[in-house]
């Protein structure tokens, strides 16, 4: 795909995720020679400072974010040229919007124009009002939301209807990074390319699906917006439940990107909605407590906030089920957390064992293990014959794929295809508004529940695997988190 020159200004600009991960993004596509040379990259924050401050700023992330052996300095020196900086509240109509008009790229029409949001979603609105009434928006303008959009239902309606006020639906989009990852994208693919797969995908082969991200950093400097949000709005409402539509959908019928959503929607549409007696049983939510492993010292989340009390849950684990012919009676174990054992999201797919068996000892079921992250990559389990026993005996081994070393490629950051998407004005993988209220209509009464202290909040050691009673989830069924196997 060959580019245009194109606008892409950043509201949150100071903030973490700019820093982390647009910038170094951008700058691999330009590297890759997707970034013509009047392109130009926005940033704009409260934050009065200057453009050579920002480029500062943005040149000691990159230098921080960027992989070593990718650090050119005069490649970086070039780029952090297309960057600029305005002093700007994006909520306030008085600021300098004159400024940012000035600076676009002055062939209005044909532009492309990226407004990416990375502030509070609650702000949102108040954007999209100022970039209307400044004349900002226009044929070629996409807004990029960033999740969660709102801590609810009502605030998530509110938000996509502001919003919706001054742009079709089509020039909205809304960004979950989950789907950027190469092997969540790659599930399509697994399914759908594999016959071999996709004809034993459902009950009557699968005994349940494990979808886990899984993370060893605390909260760190995010707490203020953390304590508010907690694990269940930050990860699971967005990017646990897009990777469950991925794995849960029905084909859809081309590779539109409607198709898909349509897919996805169904999928969120027939979770089993939440009662109190199911939040009893099937869901947990812990907080992290100090530890020390491996003399490493670890505080609790309390003590990274710096306050003596917080319900907010760092960690959840949830049974979900799909009522659909398909899936019901397939548990999917849904868990995430902060401060765990190991930093990895993956996916297992636990085939069912067979009712009959012709070796004297049982054989193990098959399971598939979809690495999203770290070693991304593809593994069957498989029992094969003992070779240093007896033919009655058998070995569980594994058919692996791992993709990086498999195709000789750098694994791009899920954020620099999707930022390219957007430009490109390519909505497939990015979240429609009604995916967004179905996600909040079945996580709503589990928030509520929770609020209303239906189930006890765990606590659970940092380095661990959660609270037992995430163990516990899955043993009521007779099944156990696969690193336990
Ligand atoms: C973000 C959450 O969306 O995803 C963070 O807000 C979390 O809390 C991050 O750390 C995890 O992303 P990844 O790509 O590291 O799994």
């Amino acid at each position: 795909h060959t580019y245009s020159p194109f606008d892409f200004i950043i509201f949150g600009a100071t903030g973490d995720l700019t820093t982390r991960k647009l910038l170094p993004a951008l700058y691999y596509r330009y590297l890759d020679g997707q970034l013509p040379s009047n392109t130009r990259i926005i940033g704009t924050a409260r934050s009065p400072l200057t453009d050579e401050d920002f480029r500062k700023r943005a040149q000691d992330g990159l230098n921080q974010f960027v992989q070593e052996e990718d650090h050119s300095p005069e490649k970086i020196e070039d780029f952090i040229k297309l960057i600029y900086y305005i002093s700007l509240d994006g909520a306030d109509p008085n600021g300098k919007w004159a400024d940012i008009e000035k600076l676009l790229n002055s062939d209005k029409a044909n532009t492309v124009r990226i407004f990416y949001f990375a502030t509070a979603p609650r702000l949102y609105g108040d954007i999209c009002d100022n970039l209307s009434n400044k004349k900002l928006l226009t044929k070629t303008t996409r807004v990029v939301l960033e999740k969660p959009i709102g801590t609810s239902l009502a605030t998530a309606e509110e938000i996509n209807s502001r919003v919706g006020k001054h742009l079709p639906e089509n020039h909205i989009f809304r960004i979950d990074h989950y789907l950027g990852k190469e092997t969540v994208q790659n599930i399509l693919a697994l399914r759908f390319a594999n016959p071999v797969f996709e004809r034993l995908w459902s009950s009557d082969s699968i005994d349940y699906v494990e979808i886990t991200a899984a993370e060893t950093v605390g909260v760190g400097k995010r707490g203020g917006y953390y304590d508010g949000a907690g694990a269940l709005r930050d990860m699971v409402q967005n990017h646990l439940l897009q990777v469950l539509c991925m794995v849960a959908m029905d084909p859809p019928i081309s590779l539109n990107a409607d198709d898909l959503r349509n897919e996805k929607l169904k999928v969120l549409r027939s979770l089993k909605p939440m009662t109190d007696e199911m939040i009893k049983t099937d869901t947990v939510r812990g907080q992290y407590t100090a530890n020390t492993v491996n003399g490493e010292q670890m505080v609790s989340y309390l003590e990274e906030l710096k306050k003596d009390k917080s319900n907010t849950e760092t960690f959840v684990a949830i049974k979900a089920q799909i009522n659909t012919s398909r899936w019901t009676g397939v548990p999917f174990y849904l868990r995430t957390g902060k401060r765990l054992a190991e930093k990895t999201s993956e996916i297992i797919i636990q085939f069912k064992k067979s009712a009959w068996s012709l070796f004297p000892t049982a054989p193990q079921p098959n399971r598939l293990h979809i690495r999203i992250q770290p070693d991304e990559g593809v593994s069957l389990s498989m029992q094969v014959k003992d070779p240093s026993k007896s033919h009655t005996s058998l070995r569980s081994t594994f058919i692996d794929i791992a993709f990086s070393p498999a195709f000789h490629i750098r694994y791009p950051d899920s954020y620099e295809g999707l930022l390219m998407d957007a430009v490109k004005g390519d909505p497939l993988l990015f979240i429609r508004r009604d995916e967004v209220d179905a996600a909040w209509k079945w996580i709503e009464p589990i928030l509520d529940g929770w609020a209303r202290d239906v189930i006890p909040l765990s606590q659970y050691k940092s380095g661990s695997w959660g609270p037992q009673a995430s163990q516990q989830l899955l043993a009521k069924d007779g099944h156990i988190w696969h690193e336990d196997m």
